[in-house]
């Protein structure tokens, strides 16, 4: 997206920051860019807090307010100072959407949040699938699912199909749907890898 000139992104689920993260993968190629991190877990927006402080950033924050609630975070004064809703922007939902279950309309949720974005601008999901895994996988990514039952935060499997919708009509960039390790991989792909398939992402741009 950066690549592509957007130079400001909403980043909804961000978790606890680690490396890499995406005010600093923008800001190597755009120093300039506005990031606005948003995630509903306090931890996580403590830490990432915390790390933005002790960079001194000024153009990157962090808000602590729920996907469900698309207007809680387009209305934010933090977003709204950030990100100019006029101009092309990058919405990044990565590995977040499983935790919104089918009662929580992630549906007409996504469609919030599609109609919000200015044309142009890029919107780019990851969502973990059993659907064309194989059965050691399938074990292995039922087990971690299980151990989230009964937390507040269970864990919803989706196949290609409903991965897709969330897209609405949004034009998919190359590759379309692929498994994540296979999104424009700036690393060799193990394609025996049993966990290759249990991850779609894709990355669609409003017309
Ligand atoms: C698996 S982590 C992904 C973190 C990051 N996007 C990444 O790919 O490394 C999921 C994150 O989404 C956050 N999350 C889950 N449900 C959310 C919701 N309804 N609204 C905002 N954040 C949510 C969790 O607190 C957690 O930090």
């Amino acid at each position: 997206m950066a690549q592509q000139g957007i130079r400001q992104f909403l980043d909804i689920g961000s978790g606890i920051p680690t490396e890499g993260n995406t005010h600093q993968v923008v800001g190597a190629l755009a120093p300039d860019a506005h990031v606005v991190y948003v995630d509903n877990d306090l931890v996580a927006v403590n830490q990432s807090v915390g790390l933005l402080e002790r960079e001194g950033a000024t153009t990157t924050t962090v808000i602590e307010a729920d996907l469900r609630n698309p207007s809680s975070i387009l209305n934010h004064p933090q977003a709204q100072r950030l990100i100019d809703f006029d101009k092309p922007m990058g919405l990044l939902i990565v590995s977040v959407l499983p935790f919104v279950p089918p009662a929580d309309n992630p549906h007409e949720v996504m469609a919030q949040y599609r109609k919000a974005l200015p044309s142009g601008s890029y919107l780019a999901i990851s969502h973990v699938s059993v659907e064309e895994a194989g059965p050691e996988a399938r074990e292995q990514v039922a087990a971690v699912a299980n151990s989230y039952v009964e937390t507040s935060d269970p864990i919803t499997m989706r196949g290609r199909e409903e991965f897709h919708s969330f897209f609405g009509s949004f034009k998919l960039v190359e590759p379309g749907v692929v498994y994540s390790p296979d999104w424009r991989p700036d690393q060799t792909v193990n394609s025996d890898d049993p966990a290759r398939p249990c991850n779609f992402a894709a990355v669609g741009q409003k017309p």
